[in-house]
Formats: structure tokens, sequence, C-alpha cells
């Protein structure tokens, strides 16, 4: 677009909120621009009951209803304890939870909590099924270090539409040896749920999560739900945590001004020590903690650059960030973060290779909730290699923690040389990983590894394995009972 259009583009849109006006129609603002009418939402945070045996009990509503999206419309959709999304739960590590999981949709649904170290009768995959009008109740220790984790959906074959329709929280998980970041939610702890959508004029979300390459590649972009948002910041260093929670959409996010920030997080913990870095790629179901500094009085964007991933089109605002003309002190950033250790490859580690073929199949299979794909001995640490020869995917293992080892042969980019569970593949590459797995044996409750590209996921590009006692891989079933209403 030339200049004199955008310039253009922006004085109408400021003129249009001048009026207050509030109709989308008629706007001729390019693809991409906003306005940042909008007021930040924040998910509240879930309080735990917590009896006299300690353990913390959280509830869940998956729920249907409609929700203000859209400025004069109001949408159809799914949310956990309200019409959309859901609250963002917080516990320890050392706490023992218990969740209680009801389900008021009209059809079958599971809850998983990605990124969890946990038994898979936990997990909350395609396994544990929760009927209309049933409760699950999924109980565990956490036992893993501080880190931006989340819960949605994943029934076999609809986990792009539930996701779709709304169902994602996030999960911060806290640790006793965290170190002095900022931490007051909503206020410079900001969680940022990215999501893109698509809507019908009348404010339905619109689009196939089953169709064509990706699915879901929507045109209009929700950071916690809110549609043209801003936040105040209000401190002089604010922690965003970014979870990418698209269906397909990947987002390369920058400020508008190209400042630079400092990412201290990845998936699944804390980086040994800040990377400076003036721009962060994810994949949906990654996630990245991020911490930047800023000026009183200043506003700068959050924004989305356009790449060439097939999944990553078009330069898109996410967020302005309105600073207030006077801003409390923050903690200067500490030099060392994480004390997690590197994820290291033992000698002889074994070596599982991973081909993604076209958009449904992972070593030229579909997923078969009744195969188990692979057998892992508990606490090993393999290599998995992952190879793409096709267009844009990601990997993501439940249960795990890995290290990305090398992408296409090089190492990946220092801020994602931390603890991960997601990673992006891609096209025509191969990610190879140190992967580290668990302690929780189950030879009959399969944890999942798939492409987080829903569309993907849900037309088979997943594969099942069992976590067992060393020495008994040989004995497992490679067959195992499918729940009925899977
Ligand atoms: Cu985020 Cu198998 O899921
Ligand atoms: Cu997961
Ligand atoms: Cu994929």
């Amino acid at each position: 677009m030339s200049r004199r259009r955008f310039l253009t583009a922006v004085a109408l849109s400021g003129l249009a909120a001048g009026c207050g006006s509030s109709s989308e129609a008629g706007e001729p603002r390019p693809v991409g621009k906003l306005a940042f009418r909008t007021q930040l939402r924040i998910p509240p945070l879930l309080r735990p009951e917590t009896g006299k045996d300690g353990v913390r009990r959280f509830r869940l509503t998956m729920q249907s209803g409609r929700t203000g999206i859209l400025p004069g419309t109001s949408t159809a959709t799914w949310g956990f304890n309200g019409s959309f999304l859901g609250p963002t739960i917080r516990a320890s590590r050392g706490d023992r939870i218990q969740m209680a999981v009801t389900n008021r949709l009209p059809e079958t649904s599971t809850v998983h909590w990605h990124g969890m170290r946990l038994p898979a009768k936990m997990d909350g995959g395609p396994h544990q099924p929760i009927e209309p009008g049933a409760t699950w109740r999924p109980y565990w220790t956490l036992d893993q270090p501080a880190a931006t984790s989340w819960y949605h959906p994943h029934p076999h074959g609809r986990t792009a539409t539930h996701v779709y329709r709304g169902l994602a929280g996030m999960f911060i998980i806290d640790d006793d040896v965290e170190v002095e970041l900022p931490d007051r939610y909503g206020v410079d702890d900001i969680p940022l749920i990215l999501q893109d959508k698509t809507f019908a004029a009348d404010g339905s979300l619109a689009g196939d999560p089953l169709k064509d390459t990706f699915g879901i590649l929507g045109d209009h972009i929700l950071v916690n739900g809110t549609y043209d948002p801003f936040v105040n910041v209000t401190t002089e260093r604010a922690r965003f945590r970014i979870l990418n929670g698209s269906n397909a959409r990947m987002y390369n996010v920058v400020f508008s001004d190209r400042r630079a920030f400092h990412v201290v997080g990845n998936d699944a913990g804390l980086l040994p020590a800040p990377v400076r870095v003036d721009r962060v790629s994810l994949t949906p179901g990654e996630r990245v903690e991020i911490v930047a500094a800023f000026a009183p009085g200043e506003q700068v964007v959050l924004r989305s650059l356009s790449g060439s991933a097939g999944i990553d089109e078009g330069d898109l605002d996410l967020l302005k960030i309105i600073t207030a003309s006077r801003l409390t002190a923050s903690v200067p950033l500490p030099a060392r973060l994480a004390r997690t250790v590197p994820i290291a490859v033992p000698p002889g580690a074994r070596v599982r290779r991973f081909e993604l073929n076209g958009h449904d199949a992972i070593n030229h299979k579909e997923m078969d909730p009744s195969r188990i794909d692979e057998v892992v001995p508990a606490g090993a640490t393999e290599i998995w290699e992952i190879e793409n020869n096709v267009y844009a995917h990601n990997f993501h293992i439940h249960e795990v923690a890995f290290r990305i080892l090398d992408v296409g042969g090089s190492p990946p980019p220092g801020y994602a040389t931390g603890h991960k569970d997601t990673v992006y593949v891609p096209s025509k590459t191969t990610v190879r990983l140190a992967v580290q797995f668990g302690r929780y044996t189950d030879p009959r409750d399969p944890y999942m590894y798939h492409c987080h590209i829903l569309r993907h996921e849900d037309s088979g590009m997943m594969g099942q394995f069992v976590i067992v006692e060393p020495g008994t891989e040989n004995q497992v079933s490679r067959t195992i009972p499918v729940a009925h209403h899977m």
C-alpha cells in the first residue's frame, strides 16, 4: 500500500473514532490496522477452594453463550465459566490440585492441560471424554518449574471446532525459586492470548476450521477475546505472557517502533538468562514470556509482521500499549533467571524419527485412537527428529519438556533455547529435539504428539505414546480399547 493511502486510512479511522461512531462497516481501514478503541479484557483469576486436606480445588464449566466481540453485534461462543475463553488458573509448584470440569455443552468434549506434566489419565486428551452433563475430576501434584501453560479441549476430530468457538484459557505455574520479575497479574504481568477469527456480517463466527490446507486463517485478531484492544501500562517494565491460542496462524511479534525487549521464558519455563530481541515468532500452542521497558506518556503498538510460512500472512496490529504520564518504578531485569539445567542428551540416546505427511499423517499413518505408536521408558531422554517435506507444521508433545537441538542443522534462535513443549517445523526442514520424559508410568493410557495446527491435528496428524517401567517396553500391548464416545 502507498504511504498516502495508508495515511488516508489512518485519518479516516481516527475521524470515526472521534465521532464516537461504533460501526465497523464502511470504514476503509486497511486490513490489519486497528483503531484501538476497546480496553483489553484480562481473564479473571480462578479462585480455588482449599480444603482442610490442603488440596486446591478448581471448578470449570464448559458452556455456550453469546459474547459481544465486534461493536454492535453479538457472537454465539463457547467458554469456561462464562461465554467466551476461560479464567486464568494460577497454582504453585508443590500444590496438590483437583479439577472439577463440568460439560454443559451439547456435545462431548475433553479438557487437556497443555504443558502439564502429569499422569496420562489426568491429561485430558481424547481418551478422557466428558459427556454432556458429566463432571471430570482429574487430580495431580504440580511439580514443574514456573511457566505459562494453558488448557483447551482435545476431543478426537473436534479440537479445532471447540477451540475456535472459544474454549481456551491460561494456566500460570509459579515456583518458589522464581526470580524477581513483574508479577502483578493484569497490572505488570499481563496475559495476551492471541487468536484470529473470521466473522460473518451478523457477527457470528465464520470460516470452517477443517477446510483448505490450514483451516482458519482469520482476518480479525482477538487478544484475550478483545477486538481492537488497548492496554494501559503504569509501570516502567511490563511482562507479557503471550500465548498463541489460534487454530493455525503464526505471529511474528514486534513493537511498532522496533524497540528491543527481553524474552524471559519459553513454553515450559524461564530461560537461564534474559535474551534481548526485537522480534519473536509463535506458532499455535507456543508461549513466550517477554519483558519490555516503557517511558511515561507513550503509545506503542504490538504488531505481527507478515512472513513467508504460509500461516503468517499480513501485517496485523495486535494491541496498543498506552503508558501513564508517571510510571511506577520496576525492579531491574535480573541477569540470571531459571536455575533449570539444560536438557542433556545421554550417550547412546534413542533416536526416533517422525515424518510429517501432507496435512493428516505422521510416518504415513493417520491417528488411530486404538493404536500405540511409541513406547517410551520412564525418565528417558531421547532424540526426536521431526522431518517436514511439505508446508508449515509444528509439533507438540504431551507430558514432556524438550530442548531444540537444531532446526535444519542450525541452532535455534537464542530466545527458543529454553524448555519447550511445542516447536515450529518449517517447510522442508528437519527439527531435532532432546526430549525429557517424565516418570508416571501407565501402559494403557497414552499421551499424544501432534501438529498443533488444529486442522491437521483433527485430520489425523497425531500419534500416541505410552510411558512404561524401563525394561517392560516389549510387554506392552500395541492396541488399546477406545472409549465409546470419543
Ligand atoms: Cu495443546 Cu495435544 O495439545
Ligand atoms: Cu498438550
Ligand atoms: Cu500441521
